[in-house]
């Protein structure tokens, strides 16, 4: 059996999820932050000033990341850009050998770019793809395109329909308005505002800061995720659900707590109007 008979390996990296699995699944098999947590003092690149030559293979990814206090976390995606390709080569690993577990010789990847990528990074992701992990063959997407084609089949329109729409993807680092005409995108009418989930949980975590919660520092950022993931809701009138929230603060206001990984001390803290 060889390549073509066997589902291609997607992986979507953005730049806080990654989102994995096998051509043909109806969802990803896996999803999981873009991140991965090295030792401190670890320099990536050609100005590396390691403490120990094994520094290098020193690293945390997947559930690890987070919560152990001897690694950094490190996000290889910003703004929708790799900009650490030495992070993101082991991140690529990870989703290759520990999530998606299959022998990349043995399958087709398709990758995917956001809009306007620079041909420089194209050219770097394969020569990961091919030279570090020999993968059988490749095809690097553009999201949007991607985006449009999986509505396209969602929703069985006419057979003629083509790849033709205007795309808003709003992600984690940047939110997109991308223009495709028959599968290919118009890169001069891209409109690209640079507010996206990350910056709602920077707001949330400002707020909870302000309100004197007494969060663990290094942890402020992710509880400030978790509490937008699980909490927060859009409302049309904003002023009623404040004075929601002041008349009956005890039906409404939620509680999250946990306890800080590095300290050992457990936290907690209101949930209301972030
Ligand atoms: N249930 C939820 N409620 C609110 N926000 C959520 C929820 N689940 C995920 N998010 C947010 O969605 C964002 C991730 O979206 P997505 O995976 O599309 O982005 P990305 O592809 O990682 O980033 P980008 O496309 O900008 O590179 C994160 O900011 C995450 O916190
Ligand atoms: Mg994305």
């Amino acid at each position: 059996m060889d390549a073509t008979q066997r589902p291609a390996v997607v992986i979507d990296c953005g730049t806080g999820y990654t989102k994995m699995g096998f051509a043909g699944n109806v969802e990803p098999s896996h999803i999981i932050p873009t991140a991965i947590g090295v030792k401190d003092g670890v320099h990536a690149g050609p100005v590396a000033r390691k403490a120990s030559p094994l520094d290098d293979l020193d690293f945390l990814t997947g559930a690890d990341v987070f919560g152990n206090p001897a690694y950094n976390v490190k996000y290889p995606i910003q703004h929708g850009q790799v900009e650490n390709w030495d992070h993101m080569e082991r991140f690529y690993q990870h989703c290759i050998f520990d999530h998606m577990r299959c022998d990349p010789e043995d399958h087709y990847f398709l990758l995917t770019e956001p809009p306007l990528n620079a041909p420089e990074n194209r050219e770097y992701t394969a020569e990961i793809m091919f030279e570090t992990f020999n993968c059988a063959g490749l095809y690097i997407a553009v999201q949007a395109v991607l985006a449009l084609a999986a509505s396209l089949t969602s929703k069985k329109r006419a057979a003629d329909s083509t790849l033709t729409g205007t795309v808003i993807d709003s992600g984690d680092g940047v939110t997109h308005v991308i223009p495709v005409a028959e599968g290919f995108v118009i890169g001069s009418s891209i409109k690209s505002i640079p507010i996206a989930g990350k910056d709602l949980t920077l707001f949330i975590q400002q707020l909870m800061r302000e309100r004197g919660e007494q969060l663990p520092p290094e942890e402020s950022l992710d509880i400030a995720r978790r509490v937008k993931e699980q909490y927060s809701y859009t409302a049309s009138d904003i002023v009623r659900e404040f004075s929601k929230y002041d008349n009956e603060p005890g039906k409404y206001v939620k509680e999250v707590s946990g306890v800080a990984a590095r300290t050992s001390q457990p936290w907690r803290a209101d949930v209301a109007y972030e």
